[in-house]
């Protein structure tokens, strides 16, 4: 658990493009997979020191390459590797001519040159400009280096210097992962400079841009690619010994050049299918700094060639509650082109960029580690610390340090929480906690080597006894949440069980009960004469049974006076028959029993109501009100927003204030289970029905699993979980209460005011989502959060914004959203 834990943290960090840290693997030259034709030199000593022989570790030939003669200080030999495709690079180990002892020949220093093209060269410089990199001081050992900024490139020379006279041998090796992007240049405006009062200057100039810098940057990459994210305050930066402002690029909106926008231009490899550009803005309003307000895309097929008239114009949702800097994901519908030129719009006086990526056709999931990278993982990752070299280990061995320091912590932390929590769940059946660990699992399938130390989250608390470290620092977390305390008493709160619909994949939480304590007595609803049941038609069916629309003769009498029937006219009484199919499984016949228990105890005009069940024999019959309107997802989608158009086709309507009284009603049934402590677990539109009237009921019938599998995260196909409706600490901590309700609460508002015209977070994969959540836990501004339906008012948008709250304390309770939305109804 504490390595899931940890994996964890480490995938979540790597959210966003390509991760310096992360992106080291060799690109080939030990192993071979770069061609000898494809390493050259400008010269050669002799036959058996050619550049087929400059491969880091191997002893062919006479060991190594060396250039031809003594080098002098002036002299400028290389060797050239070509990666053949673009190239991340982030590393580079070199090592001299050993040749089983005989070799004395080492480069003490060396410079690089990259190409993209094979035609234009620059010379790699580090942040403070320095070109020169300090090589080996002996025949043997690999030194690494790491490329302060990395290189983007598909052609690496590698030069070696000398300051007196000498000969040199070099064997290499190359670290890096593909650049997917296929981004060659950008063009944009130069940065300037800002002067925060009470600050020193910020210098939001691009520094590392390699292409020309005259009046404006065009040609070449640089801050934007270099794959360091800025941090939420711009003054800050991530190296040191730079100037404060350095990892970002900014812009004044006032200033020569950009008239209330930025314009940049981007050039590919070749022309490629974008789906979708990622730039990592900062969001510090509080200084005047705004992500930006919109931005419309332009694209062109090949480089000759007009801009195409279309464009892609993207708002965004500006957010001035939240000062954190994040990734805003701008879709690019698939348009296909070499060339793009974006103009972005300001929001407030400055806009700061750090990142820019693209995701394109031939890289649909560039942020799955997996998936990028699994070609290149051969044999060795990275070196680690074990491999003998000198001072150039220090940091990888302090990283080694913090995340023994880390893990010490966790461990800490996982004590003091067992002591707090296992003590829960160790009467818990084993099943449950299965689920966990699987589902922690599942978020880290992908390997990650453990270079750099798991970013800790910035909470701050110490480990306390309930629920500190990296927990919810609340104290609910202690006390059983979910059970039937008032209705229950004789269960024992805490045993814990997941519960199985007719579909086999329900959760609810209740009271455990073991089998033989399960008797006809808990079912507090009335047997009723199974002839009496005439089909209809089949409603929907699932794994372990159907659901049945049937007229129920007699049923009003049977139910006698009072009863919840809607209306006694004289019309025969439909409803919906939930039942079992005859060969289901023992478990599925016990979870049905105890789901006909769970509703026979909820009596709610926002519930779905348990009429009558069939339990004396088989098959076993649950009886509910039928829902004429069916889900409410379903009835949604099919419905256009009222308007003066609408008159005019035939699509039938549903107006704003339908959609709120919706919500009112959800908030209503959602009160009333949070008055009983009744956890949901899985509150969607789907779960939702609707009668004629538009009276929604909350159910759960899961027959819906079937229907919108797509909805549900299978884990190794055992759980299936709502993942894009649940609370970060529901998916990572596997903790499920009324605030994570309240979580999927907000979803289903932003479900309702997009009319379920789209899944939430469709743009991301379940994979993505995972990931998304792990930001929201450590909650440092790269969360991706559902946008604002443009039917939505501002202040929904916010109750919505309020249930996504990372601290569960910061949520609004049903009560309070009840309150709220009522209140937008009459106004
Ligand atoms: C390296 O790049 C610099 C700058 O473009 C150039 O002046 C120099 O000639 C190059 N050297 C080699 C060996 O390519
Ligand atoms: C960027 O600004 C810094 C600090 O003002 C300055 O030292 C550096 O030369 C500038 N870089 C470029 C490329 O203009
Ligand atoms: C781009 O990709 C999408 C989905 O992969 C595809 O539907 C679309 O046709 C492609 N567009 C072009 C112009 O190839
Ligand atoms: C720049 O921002 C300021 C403050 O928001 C605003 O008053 C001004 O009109 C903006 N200028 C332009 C050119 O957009």
């Amino acid at each position: 658990m504490l390595l899931f834990l940890l994996l964890i943290l480490q995938t979540s960090a790597a959210v966003g493009q390509i991760d310096p840290g992360h992106c080291r693997f060799p690109l080939g030259m030990e192993d071979g997979r770069v061609k000898d034709k494809d390493i050259t030199a400008s010269s050669k000593w002799y036959e058996t020191t050619g550049p087929q022989f400059a491969r880091l570790n191997r002893e062919e030939g006479d060991g190594a390459w060396c250039p031809e003669g003594q080098l002098q200080h002036s002299d400028s030999q290389y060797l050239q590797v070509d990666l053949s495709v673009l190239t991340f690079l982030t590393l580079v180990g070199t090592q001299g001519r050993y040749a089983r002892g005989l070799g004395k020949e080492f480069a003490r220093a060396y410079r690089l040159n990259y190409s993209r093209d094979g035609l234009t060269w620059k010379a790699w410089k580090n942040r403070q400009g320095n070109t020169v990199i300090e090589g080996n001081k002996n025949t043997y050992a690999i030194v690494y280096k790491e490329l302060h900024p990395s290189i983007i490139a598909r052609y690496v020379r590698l030069i070696p210097v000398t300051e007196l006279s000498s000969t040199v041998c070099m064997r290499v090796e190359l670290y890096g992962c593909p650049w997917h992007d296929g981004l060659i240049s950008y063009s944009a405006p130069e940065g300037q400079l800002m002067m925060p009062p009470g600050y020193p200057p910020a210098s939001l100039n691009d520094s590392i841009y390699d292409g020309t810098h005259e009046r404006s940057c065009s040609g070449g990459l640089g801050q934007l690619t270099d794959g360091v994210v800025g941090m939420d305050d711009f003054l800050l930066t991530h190296e040191k010994q730079v100037w404060s402002g350095y990892d970002y690029l900014g812009w004044r909106n006032d200033s020569q050049g950009t008239q209330g926008h930025v314009e940049m231009e981007f050039v590919f490899d070749r022309q490629r299918n974008f789906t979708s550009m990622k730039v990592h803005s900062n969001n510090l309003f509080t200084r005047g700094v705004k992500i930006f307000s919109s931005v419309s895309c332009w694209f062109k097929p090949r480089l000759i060639a007009n801009w195409e008239q279309e464009t892609v114009t993207f708002r965004t949702v500006l957010d001035d509650r939240n000062p954190s800097a994040r990734y805003v994901t701008v879709p690019l519908n698939q348009r296909t082109a070499k060339a793009l030129r974006c103009r972005f719009y300001f929001a407030d006086v400055w806009m700061m960029f750090s990142e820019i990526s693209f995701q394109s056709g031939e890289n649909p999931h560039p942020d799955l580690k997996t998936s990028t990278h699994g070609e290149l993982k051969v044999k060795s990752a990275a070196p680690s610390a074990n491999d003998p070299t000198e001072e150039t280990n220090t940091p990888i061995l302090i990283g080694c340090l913090v995340t023994i320091i880390l893990l010490l912590v966790v461990i800490i932390f996982l004590i003091l929480w067992c002591q707090c929590v296992c003590k829960v769940l160790e009467k818990a059946p084993r099943r449950i906690l299965d689920e966990e660990v699987t589902i922690r699992l599942s978020s880290c399938s992908d390997t990650i080597i453990m270079q750099t130390p798991p970013v800790p989250p910035r909470t701050g608390h110490a480990p306390a006894a309930c629920g500190g470290g990296y927990a919810e620092p609340d104290v609910t977390q202690c006390t059983p949440h979910q059970s039937f305390h008032s209705n229950a008493p004789h269960y024992a709160e805490t045993d814990i069980i997941r519960l199985q619909g007719v579909t086999g994949s329900n959760m609810y939480a209740v009271p455990a009960l073991t089998v033989d304590s399960l008797t006809r007595k808990d079912i507090s609803a009335a047997e009723f004469p199974r002839q009496q049941l005439i089909f209809r038609e089949k409603l929907g069916e699932g794994q372990f049974g159907e659901v049945h629309l049937c007229e129920a003769e007699g049923l009003p009498e049977f139910l006698g006076e009072g009863s919840p029937l809607p209306d006694r006219d004289s019309r025969p009484v439909l409803v919906a028959v939930k039942q079992l199919r005859a060969d289901a499984t023992l478990q599925a016949r016990n979870d049905f029993l105890k789901e006909i228990k769970i509703m026979s105890r909820l009596d709610d005009p926002n519930i779905i109501r348990l009429l009558c069940v069939c339990v004396s024999s088989d098959p076993l019959c649950m009886v509910t009100e039928y829902m004429e309107n069916g889900d409410l997802n379903m009835f949604l989608s099919q419905r256009e927003i009222e308007s003066t158009l609408t008159h005019a086709n035939s699509i039938p309507s549903v107006s704003l204030c339908d959609l709120l009284h919706m919500a009112v009603q959800i908030s209503s049934g959602m009160k009333y289970l949070a008055s009983l402590n009744f956890v949901h677990r899985d509150l969607a539109t789907r779960n939702c029905l609707v009668d004629r009237r538009l009276t929604i009921k909350i159910a759960d019938f899961g027959m819906s699993r079937n229907l919108y599998s797509s909805d549900y995260y299978r884990i190794q196909g055992r759980a299936v979980l709502p993942i894009r409706w649940m609370a970060w600490e529901s998916i990572l901590l596997g903790k499920f209460t009324t605030a994570s309700d309240v979580w999927a609460f907000g979803v289903t508002l932003w479900e309702i005011f997009t009319l379920c015209k789209e899944q939430p977070y469709s743009l991301l994969s379940d994979e993505q989502v995972i990931e998304n959540t792990g930001e929201f836990f450590r909650n440092q501004g790269r969360q991706i959060f559902l946008y604002s339906p443009p039917l939505c008012p501002p202040s929904l948008f916010e109750v919505m914004m309020r249930c996504w709250s990372r601290n569960i304390t910061d949520r609004p309770t049903f009560d309070g959203i009840y309150q709220t939305l009522r209140r937008h109804v009459r106004e």
